[in-house]
């Protein structure tokens, strides 16, 4: 039985992982911040110690991307230093690492869809950090899986989605950025990803590396925003204008790439699994947020 240790626990995908490794009947321990803060390499020791894991993901991370412009230290230290010292001690104890990243490595200026070969050339602190943390892992041990994701959404946690199905409540007309195009990835595919990367790490095929994940298709934020007041409607019957606005109209601290589509073929002939296309997906999470709980039966 294959033993999985992972850093994040209360994060949305932390959440999604430990839900489905729960489905499958894989062992999973989950830590969150309380149980062990990855900044600490003492609290990291014994948790590899207590877990004695066979692999480990790390789904801890500081993400929030403006907040990060006025606190690059703190940043720095989750999103770089801590997966440095994460995957010291996974080379120490012989331990394959799963560590996620983010399309913000880029800038946005390619056309076309990001592939891994790439350079990268982050616009603010968070894509900076989250760089540095891949470059620290490269560098502490060999056996490592790194995953960049994008605009990551589902049930568990603070999203996007679930930020415009507030909106769509409460206002008459939605304004979202409508020129930055990317790939909506749903927790439920990336717990999927890892899940698979874990399979392949423990039967001896895993390819390690660098690898692009996301949900299949790509929208801009207004294009998602509008499918989730599409899908929502049908529970709600509400439905609110999304009306498309510029980047140049919502200015936030941290600057964004207007295009981080991410290419996920490698990682799909490598590790044979490829996303649900992203309107299916957010389909499902709607109904699941907005669908009636059934009552019990009387
Ligand atoms: N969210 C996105 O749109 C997005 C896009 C691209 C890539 N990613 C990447 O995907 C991964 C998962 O993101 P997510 O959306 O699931 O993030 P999330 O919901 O913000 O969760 C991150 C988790 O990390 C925990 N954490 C922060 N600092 C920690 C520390 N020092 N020690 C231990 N735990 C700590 C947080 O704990 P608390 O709950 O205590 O704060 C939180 O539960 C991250 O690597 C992120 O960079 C995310």
């Amino acid at each position: 039985m294959t033993r999985v240790l992972l850093f994040g626990a209360n994060g949305q995908v932390g959440r999604e992982t430990t839900a489905l490794a729960a489905e499958r009947g894989i062992e999973l321990r989950a830590l969150d911040r309380a149980a062990v803060d990855i900044t600490d390499p003492v609290a990291l020791a014994r948790a590899f110690e207590g877990a004695r894991p066979d692999i480990a993901i790390n789904a801890a991370a500081y993400t929030a991307v403006d907040k990060a412009e006025s606190e690059p230290e703190a940043a720095a230290r989750v999103n770089a230093m801590a997966p440095g010292l994460i995957a010291e001690r996974c080379e120490r104890e012989g331990v394959p690492l799963i560590h996620i990243s983010t399309d913000y490595v880029f800038d946005g200026t390619k056309v076309g869809a990001y592939v891994e070969a790439d350079p990268i050339a982050p616009l603010g602190v968070y894509g900076r950090t989250k760089a540095a943390g891949e470059a620290a892992v490269r560098a502490a041990t060999e056996r490592h899986v790194i995953l960049r994701t994008s605009w990551v959404y589902g049930m568990h946690g603070a999203n996007f989605l679930k930020t415009m199905l507030r909106l769509a409540k409460e206002r008459d007309r939605l304004t979202i950025v409508g020129d930055q195009r990317g790939c909506p990835t749903a927790t439920r595919d990336i717990a999927e990803a890892l899940l698979a990367v874990t399979a392949a790490a423990r039967a001896g095929t895993a390819r390690f590396g660098t690898y692009h994940f996301a949900g299949t298709g790509t929208t801009t934020w207004h294009g998602f925003a509008t499918e989730i007041v599409r899908e929502a409607a049908r529970h709600t019957g509400r439905t609110p204008e999304v009306a498309a606005i510029t980047t140049a109209d919502y200015p936030t601290p941290a600057k964004r790439p207007a295009n981080s589509q991410l290419d996920s073929s490698l990682f799909e002939r490598t590790f044979r699994f490829r996303a649900a296309p992203w309107q299916a997906r957010v389909a499902e999470v709607v109904d699941g947020l907005l669908a009636p709980a059934p009552t019990e039966a009387t």
